[in-house]
């Protein structure tokens, strides 16, 4: 039986997607840095499902890492007809005061590997019957969102690249689809860096990643464009199409402003 490739596997959305679908008894490639935490997945998902899962370790923010994905598959020919690019990370702050290799680095992850991986996947995933991508983006995909400025803008990247392939695609077996969620209970605001307050605020506002993973493995089978997981972000992104550009973004800039 064919796999699901998923990147970012081994915590967060990444992992609650890959217990989705072995619960619908699909084997899986699972990637992320950590060996230790993929192979504690791997139990898991083999003890309690009764699937096949092969799991590879790099760190997706380095150049030249997807192809070394592609290579694993290649080399193993496991046959794949799913690739979710889910793993990603923000970055806080402001643009002056961040590190550039941490905005360098979250550009390669969130955009050159994603697009990467779908390049060099999609030899693979034309051979099948019926093929599915899901990249995972963000509510913040819609708009600007300063302190989180990068982020928000890797985010837009995923959002526009995948409803173009998608079009691309459309005469193909490969049905791509982009899945943006809001704000998720996961490691996500620690790797973000941001302070304790924001992380209590967001956590006040967070789905839970089980739930996402569901409603973003719905849509993926039901062959939709978009997904934005949660009747709130629902709305809040519908407000992007109506309300002024520079009233949506002091609303972001005060939800995102530090009181420490
Ligand atoms: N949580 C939210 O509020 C939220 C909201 C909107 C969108 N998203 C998006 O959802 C996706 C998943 O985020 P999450 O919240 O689940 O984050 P998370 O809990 O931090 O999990 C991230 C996953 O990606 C892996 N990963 C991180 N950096 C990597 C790298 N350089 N190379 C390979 N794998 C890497 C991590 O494993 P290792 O550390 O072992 O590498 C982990 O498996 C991201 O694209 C994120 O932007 C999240």
């Amino acid at each position: 039986m064919a796999f699901a490739l998923i990147t970012g596997a081994s915590g967060g959305i990444g992992l609650s997607i890959a217990r989705e679908l072995a619960k619908q008894k699909i084997d899986l490639l699972l990637v992320a840095r950590s060996t230790e935490n993929l192979l504690k997945v791997k139990t898991e998902l083999e003890e309690n499902n009764k699937i096949k899962v092969e799991v590879f370790s790099v760190d997706l923010s380095l150049p030249g890492s997807a192809q070394s994905v592609a290579e694993w598959v290649e080399r193993n020919s496991f046959p794949v007809n799913m690739l979710v690019n889910n793993a990603g990370y923000g970055v806080w702050g402001s643009v002056d005061k961040t590190p550039l290799n941490q905005l360098t680095n979250m550009m390669q992850l969130n955009m050159a590997s994603l697009t990467e991986m779908c390049h060099l996947m999609l030899p693979e995933l034309k051979k099948h019957g019926q093929s599915y991508i899901m990249n995972i983006a963000s509510t913040a995909a819609y708009q600007a969102v300063p302190t989180l400025s990068t982020y928000a803008a890797t985010k837009s990247y995923v959002l526009l690249f995948t409803r173009g392939l998608r079009r691309e695609l459309i005469n193909t077996p490969v049905s791509v689809t982009c899945v943006s969620p809001g704000a998720t209970s996961t490691g996500f605001v620690d790797r973000a860096g941001m302070s304790d307050f924001l992380k209590d605020r967001a956590e006040k506002f967070s789905m839970k990643a089980d739930d996402v993973a569901k409603v973003a493995v719905r849509g993926m089978f039901n062959k939709k464009a978009e997904v934005i997981p949660g009747l709130m972000n629902q709305i809040t992104v519908l407000l992007t199409y109506f309300v002024p550009k520079r009233l949506t973004e002091s609303i972001a800039e005060g939800l995102y402003k530090s009181k420490s």
